[in-house]
């Protein structure tokens, strides 16, 4: 029997039997996908019941006020996640009616949902051929494949992508899937995994030889640096202001959103620009952020929240611009990943794209 269908065979026997699981649905199981991104799957599964049992599909999430929505997230925190499974719903529901689009570049595009969420939602309720890679999963292909490089690399990621992709049972994705994340959480564990219980053990390059402990290799780099900052959207005539300043810790030599860290920063360089702060005096004192996301570059960990401010006067902008030696620029909102050609420039585009949701 070919290893694919060991694992399936396997799946069938020992998975676990789970609410989300009983009808491949894609609304739970995008439900059920989000909550365990924050906790295992006992701690989650009251809290999953009552979710369901409130908002029991797209329609009912995106009619409930976000208050309520929080409230039914208690205990799992991370807020923003509650509020962009509302904001995706009313998006399904405006757009789809309700369901998910069948393909992964729509699905990505919903607020709060990435690379996982998708392929996850995808294969387990459609049986799409796309291959998930969390935590687990990496464990798991790296010791089946043997793969020594570090696995908290930018590189992994793509490395192991493709091998998941190579090792996908096309003919069950979401049931192959959904083996690599329980095999990962219940027999290929970080340490001592039961190899003797495995269903991949023949083919194993880590069981074969004797690997287990020494794979996956996993070296933390740097000292991580977390940062907690504001991106600024300017508006006037359906255009955005882009900038560019001589002095900037990232980002440099690029026009791009205006950006600036709060709070404690770790050394000067990371200080936000008088131009920043000029700009960031105009946001009305109780001002919410449209949205909020994670962002990485090398060894930091940054966190942005992004508000968006109407802006009447471009010559305003211009005056100010000139008088801190920085260029400025208006562009749509359709070019914006050209003229600033940066993953945070799709990652703010999520948020206006729903400014009206
Ligand atoms: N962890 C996260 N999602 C899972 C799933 N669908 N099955 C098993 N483990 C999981
Ligand atoms: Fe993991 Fe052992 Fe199975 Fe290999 S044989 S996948 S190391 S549990």
């Amino acid at each position: 029997m070919n290893p694919g269908k060991k694992l399936h065979e396997w799946y069938l026997i020992h998975k676990r039997d789970l609410p989300f699981r009983k009808k491949k649905q894609a609304y739970p199981i995008w439900i059920s996908e989000v909550m365990l991104q924050q906790t295992r799957v006992n701690a989650m599964l009251p809290l999953y019941e009552s979710f369901i049992k409130r908002f029991p599909n797209p329609e009912s999430l995106a009619q409930a006020e976000e208050d309520e929505v929080l409230a039914h997230w208690k205990g799992l925190g991370y807020y923003s996640r509650a509020r962009n499974l509302r904001k995706a719903a009313i998006f399904l529901v405006q757009n789809y009616n309700g369901a998910f689009p069948k393909d992964l570049n729509l699905v990505l595009k919903l607020p709060g949902i990435g690379n996982y969420t998708a392929r996850a939602i995808l294969s387990i309720a459609y049986d799409l051929p796309l291959a998930v890679l969390d935590g687990n999963v990496k464990r798991v292909l790296s010791r089946y494949y043997g793969y020594t490089e570090n696995i908290l690399s930018p590189k992994a990621d793509g490395d192991l992508q493709k091998k998941a992709d190579e090792f996908l049972n096309l003919e069950h994705p979401g049931d192959h899937n959904q083996a690599m994340m329980e095999l990962g959480a219940t027999l290929c564990l970080p340490e001592s995994p039961k190899c003797l219980l495995c269903p991949l053990s023949e083919d194993c390059f880590a069981r074969i030889h004797q690997k287990t402990s020494e794979i996956p290799v996993r070296v933390k780099d740097k000292k991580q640096i977390t940062l907690e900052g504001e991106i600024l959207v300017l508006w006037n005539q359906n255009c955005i202001l882009l900038v560019r300043e001589p002095k900037m810790r990232f980002l440099k030599g690029m026009f791009h959103l205006p950006y600036g860290f709060t709070g404690e920063v770790p050394e000067e360089t990371y200080e936000s620009t008088p131009f920043f702060l000029s700009l960031k005096k105009s946001l009305p004192k109780d001002s919410s952020p449209i949205g909020e996301f994670k962002h990485t570059i090398t060894h930091h960990k940054m966190k942005f929240s992004v508000f968006s401010l109407p802006w009447e006067d471009r010559a305003l902008v211009a005056g100010l611009a000139k008088e801190l030696g920085v260029e400025s620029k208006w562009v749509t909102l359709s070019s914006l990943d050209t003229e600033f050609p940066s993953s945070l420039a799709s990652k703010v585009k999520k948020f206006l794209l729903y400014l009206e949701s």
